[in-house]
């Protein structure tokens, strides 16, 4: 039976997981204190980066001897100031953490899709030198291995070939390639807005990649749960960890009650350390939205 573990808590101690237990960690952190995303929600850079070194070694003790945990994220600017969170995350999992530095994906996004402002527009008005301030349209994947060889000998072959990878869509989508063209999530409903989700499609192709059937995935930052609906659909358990108890709802929401073939075993914790933090945000932002346009107006 699929089984199913949501956890409100801090993902800096995952307690409730034993040590090599888990197959794949796929996780989406927060972008720091990305204006429109995660107003303030870290003290300043070295707590942000302090939170990320204690899921690392969490994510290290849990996960098995030779299986993968991707990070999908992207440098943040906030206030002119180009943080570089990527090439800190690499830092602190391989020379730190004890990670090896297995993978780069570049997932680039359609041009029409751009969430934030566009800055390029500022060259278009002042048509010189020194005026280039180009639109980001991708996030990086990073993908970190735990020491050690996956046995591939070891898996039964029935399970083997219900992990098979569509070659036909390998070949189509190019997942062969290391940049990914998927379609990010656009702001749609009540959940996307304030959660920064990313896209199934990109979890799907992870999830194929790096795991087998009936196998364990976990993500630290569940946000809306992608990751365990996507998990779940197909046929693998999951393991989620999210903060904010306000996002409890979307991710019932998302969660199978069963499969086509079987009921989902989903047990929900709540622990003293989760927080509410959607509404507190949505506020922060849309104050912000109205003193940028109160400034455009004078
Ligand atoms: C970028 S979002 C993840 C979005 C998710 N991939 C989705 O598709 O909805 C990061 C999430 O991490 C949560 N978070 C931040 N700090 C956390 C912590 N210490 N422990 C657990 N969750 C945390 C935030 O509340 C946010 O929902």
């Amino acid at each position: 039976m699929t089984k199913v573990k949501i956890i409100f808590g801090d993902s800096q101690n995952m307690k409730e997981v034993e040590n090599d237990s888990v197959h794949l960690v796929v996780t989406s952190p927060p972008y720091y204190n990305a204006p429109f995303d995660f107003p303030d929600l870290f003290k300043d850079y070295d707590e942000y980066l302090n939170t990320l070194r204690n899921v690392g070694k969490e994510l290290y003790r849990v996960l098995q001897p030779g299986r993968v945990a991707c990070f999908v994220t992207q440098d943040v600017r906030i206030e002119g100031k180009l943080y570089p969170i990527v090439a800190d995350i690499i830092e602190i999992m391989v020379h730190e953490v004890g990670f090896e530095y297995q993978e780069k994906i570049i997932w680039k996004k359609p041009e029409g899709y751009i969430r934030i402002s566009r800055r390029s527009g500022v060259l278009l008005q002042h048509p010189y030198p020194m005026y280039y301030y180009p639109d980001n349209i991708y996030e990086e994947i990073i993908i970190f291995k735990k020491p050690g060889e996956f046995d591939r000998k070891r898996v039964p072959p029935e399970i083997r070939e219900m992990s098979k990878i569509e070659i036909h869509k390998f070949q189509k989508e190019k997942w062969y390639l290391s940049v990914w063209e998927i379609t990010n999530v656009l702001p749609s409903n009540k959940w996307s807005k304030y959660t920064a989700a990313f896209p199934e499609e990109l979890v799907e192709r992870l999830i194929r990649l790096y795991s087998y059937y009936g196998e364990t995935v976990l993500d630290p930052f569940l946000g809306t749960g992608t990751t365990c609906s996507v998990a779940i659909n197909l046929g693998r358990n999951c393991i989620g960890y999210e903060i904010d108890l306000e996002l409890k709802e979307a991710i019932e929401e998302r969660i199978p009650k069963r499969t086509l073939f079987e009921e989902i075993d989903v047990e929900f914790i709540i622990r003293e350390d989760a927080k509410r933090l959607r509404t507190l945000f949505r506020e922060r932002i849309e104050k912000r939205l109205h003193n940028s346009v109160q400034a455009r107006k004078l």
